[in-house]
């Protein structure tokens, strides 16, 4: 088989194949937003598309590509792999890789934590820290904030706090109560019925950027370990230098009982994930010889997955991205400040290192806020397509809306960009805030336009 040869001749099929065959409403979303480019090469902070446009990624596959796209020593490391014909998942033996990696991971994480499961993805991390956050305590209810975003498998969406991902589900895992974020009464007064196997909480909230105040996270390890409930931390997004720290919880100075990794650990290249706990926690799951598999997967020490781990960790390392993240991060944030000063309908900056959110919010002046609420009237998701749009469409950048109902456009790209990427992108953004402040205007128009269809197509 010649891939590279079979990828030309079917290159035109790409979304007559996914509508056929996979999500065909994906297809018709990514059309009406005129997101449908066909990529065809990727390469640090850069994506290319048929049409050979080059477009700067401030997306990163979701937070994948921590390291940027393709990072050659990852992809050096995996061929390597390949071509040692290595004894992957023999499944009853245990394999050097996944004990290097384990290795790594508990040096990376926060002092005490040092037992390391492997999964094969976020969400998968998710429900391993659940389980065994239940066995380790023998309780049932676990706490999650409104909000939450931890995967959709229906462990992860029980603790989900948004209803747009749990309807047509319930009813869901039962015991598990949502509290509002950052709202350290609520979760006392859960914690102190005693019953609480866990509560899983992201650092910063992916849905939004939503950070918390300072006390926040140290005072809910305090009152869990009083109460005797684990505190998850979640940091399936925020891990591996996304906020400037290595792990979002150092910002705090907070050691969680159960840390979930995932997305960039492998540099993009492969699904891999890990919960790292502490020792004792571990322990009291796999308890005794009969419960070695007392959790467990077929593929989460598969040696490439593995061999991808070991790579990202020293790209961060080396090209020390996670001081990289909180110094662009900086200076991003502190351009998005200036601009926010000169444009009315942003109302906030949320940001810790490169994980940003850019918080829109009615308008005060008479003809903007006629387009406000129209738009709002019409879908309350259309307002952010106005910047996330253009910002592709007329300067190659790939941005994405934050979350449901929320008004806010969120910023995470690889953290390897530099100040001229940051600068581009500013001046971009500057020049789509321009044309969205002008109302009635042809950026309103355009949005307006997609509302009816998307009404007439729904
Ligand atoms: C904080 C958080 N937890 C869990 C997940 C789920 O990860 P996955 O999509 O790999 O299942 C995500 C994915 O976006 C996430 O952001």
């Amino acid at each position: 088989m010649d891939i590279a040869s079979l990828i030309k001749s079917r290159l035109n099929e790409t979304y007559a194949l996914h509508r056929r065959y996979v999500n065909p409403q994906l297809v018709r979303v990514l059309e009406v937003i005129g997101y449908n480019r066909n990529y065809t090469g990727a390469g640090g902070t850069r994506l290319l598309d048929e049409q050979g446009r080059e477009v700067l990624d401030f997306l990163a596959g979701f937070g994948v590509f921590n390291i940027g796209r393709n990072h050659p020593l990852v992809a050096r490391v995996l061929k390597d792999v390949i071509d040692m014909s290595s004894a992957s998942m023999v499944q009853m033996d245990v394999g050097i890789l996944a004990g290097l990696l384990a290795e790594a991971l508990a040096k990376a994480a926060p002092e005490g934590l040092e037992a390391v499961f492997f999964t094969n993805s976020g969400t998968e991390g998710v429900e391993g820290a659940i389980k065994m956050a239940r066995q380790a305590t023998g309780k049932s209810k676990v706490i999650y904030c409104d909000r939450a975003f931890h995967g959709l498998t229906l462990g992860a969406l029980s603790v989900n706090g948004n209803k747009e991902f749990r309807e047509r589900n319930e009813p869901l895992l039962p015991n598990c109560v949502n509290i509002p974020f950052n709202d350290l009464k609520a979760l006392e007064k859960e914690l102190s019925l005693e019953d609480a196997a866990a509560f899983i909480v992201e650092p910063i909230q992916g849905k939004g950027v939503f950070v918390p105040t300072p006390e926040y996270l140290p005072e809910a390890q305090r009152l869990c370990e009083r109460h005797g409930t684990l505190l998850i931390a979640d940091e399936v997004q925020t891990g591996l230098g996304r906020t400037g720290r290595m792990f979002a919880v150092e910002h705090w100075n907070v050691t969680p009982d159960l840390l979930v990794v995932s997305k960039s650990l492998s540099g993009g290249y492969i699904p891999v994930g890990a919960v790292v706990t502490k020792r004792d926690i571990h322990a009291k799951v796999f308890d005794s010889m009969d419960r070695c598999f007392a959790h467990s997967n077929t593929f989460g020490q598969n040696d490439l997955a593995m061999a991808a781990g070991l790579a990202t960790l020293q790209v961060i390392e080396q090209e020390d991205l996670v001081q990289r993240s909180a110094v662009m991060g900086a200076y991003l944030e502190k351009g998005l400040r200036k601009l926010a000063r000169r444009y009315e309908m942003v109302h906030e900056i949320r940001a810790r290192g490169l994980m940003i959110g850019i918080q829109f919010g009615k308008p005060a002046s008479l003809s903007l806020k006629t387009g406000w609420n129209l738009l709002h009237k019409m879908n309350e998701d259309l307002f952010c397509q106005m910047i996330t749009m253009p910002l592709l469409e007329k300067h190659q950048i790939l941005t994405q809306v934050a979350g449901h109902g929320l008004d806010t456009v969120k910023i995470l790209p690889p953290l390897t960009i530099d100040r001229s990427d940051i600068d581009h992108f500013l001046e971009a953004l500057d020049n789509v805030l321009m044309d969205a402040h002008k109302f009635p205007g042809s950026t309103w128009k355009t949005v307006k336009n997609l509302g009816l269809r998307t009404a007439r197509t729904a």
